[in-house]
Parts: structure tokens; sequence; C-alpha cells
């Protein structure tokens, strides 16, 4: 774990902190669009779900990075797959392994609930993204995401 750094569960009063950090990651993501309101409902949401989680990490008693983590049933593995999202370390404490702390946490989060694989996605122009993930034991795949807004 990074120095100083611990992470545990989101609550109610970090969701504005969250919105922010969200602003950050959104904002290099070209797939996805800042809305606090509509970012702020998706939090509420995650919240509300058994098998989600909103990890929180923090350092100097603020809240400096965050993941989320939702279970879902996979037939190609038998078994639950956590999927993971919302991965960002504010600006000026990436690189002290907090991102890596948040994963670590994220992995005995899904292990704890007898999931069998970890899942994200990635921008494929996010090279320093991609590279974390690199280190952090992902392996890449050819599967392409696909979506259709239904609203
Ligand atoms: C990607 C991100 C979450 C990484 O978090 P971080 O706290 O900076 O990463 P850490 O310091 O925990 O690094 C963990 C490992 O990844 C490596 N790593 C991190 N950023 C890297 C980079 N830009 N290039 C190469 N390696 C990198 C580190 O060297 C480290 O390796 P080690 O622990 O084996 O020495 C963070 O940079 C970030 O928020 N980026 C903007 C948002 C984003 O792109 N999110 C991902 C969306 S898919």
């Amino acid at each position: 774990m990074a120095e100083g750094v611990t992470v545990r569960e989101g609550r109610a009063e970090d969701t504005q902190a969250l919105t922010t950090l969200l602003a950050q990651l959104f904002a290099i993501e070209a797939d996805f669009a800042i809305d606090p309101a509509v970012q702020t409902r998706g939090l509420r949401l995650l919240g509300t779900r058994p098998d989600a989680v909103i990890l929180v990490a923090e350092a100097e008693g603020r809240v400096v990075g965050m993941c989320t983590v939702q279970l879902t049933a996979s037939t190609a593995r038998g078994g639950l797959s956590a999927g993971i999202e919302d991965v960002v370390v504010d600006q000026v404490w990436r690189g002290r392994g907090v991102g890596r702390a948040l994963l670590v946490a994220a992995e005995a989060w899904a292990r704890g609930r007898g999931a069998v694989r970890l899942a994200l996605l990635a921008d494929e122009t996010n090279l320093p993204a991609l590279d974390f993930y690199d280190r952090l034991g992902f392996a890449r795949t050819r599967l392409v995401w696909l979506a259709k807004a239904l609203d």
C-alpha cells in the first residue's frame, strides 16, 4: 500500500469529491461526457446495488482516488466476473502507488465474493493507463466494446 494511503468503501458524503475525480477521468475519455448530475445519479445507483462497491482512496484526510467494481455472471468462465470501472487518481497523487492500492483492494473485494475474473475497459489511446494495467497483470483481449443508448 502506498504510504499514508488507505482504501475504504465510499460513503454518501464522498459524492462531490468522486464526481470531481470522474470529471478528470472523462476529460481524457472521448466516449464519455462530464455531467456531475449524471455522475451523481450513477454513484447513487451503485450505492444501492448489493453486487457492487465504490472504493475510495484517502490520503491526508481527503479523497485522492477511486474505482468501482460490479459482479456479473460469466458463461465463458462459469462463475462471477468482476468489472472494474471509474479508475482514477487525482492528478497530483499519480505515480505514488494509489492506483495500485485501489486495484489490489478491488481484487480482494472480488475474490472475497467468489469472482474468478477481473475485467475492465480502457480507451485504446490512453497509453499511460494501458501501461498501468500491464504492470498490474491485465492481458489485452481482441474484444471491442459496442454500446447502444436506450434513452
Ligand atoms: C492510470 C492511473 C489510475 C494509475 O494510477 P497511479 O496511482 O498513477 O499508478 P501507481 O502509482 O499505483 O502505479 C502502479 C504501477 O503502474 C505503473 N504505472 C503507472 N502509471 C504509469 C504510466 N503512466 N506509465 C507507465 N507505467 C505506469 C507504475 O510504474 C507502477 O508500477 P510498479 O508498482 O510495478 O512500480 C492514474 O494515472 C490516473 O488516474 N490516470 C488518469 C485516469 C485514467 O486514465 N484512468 C484509467 C481509465 S481506464
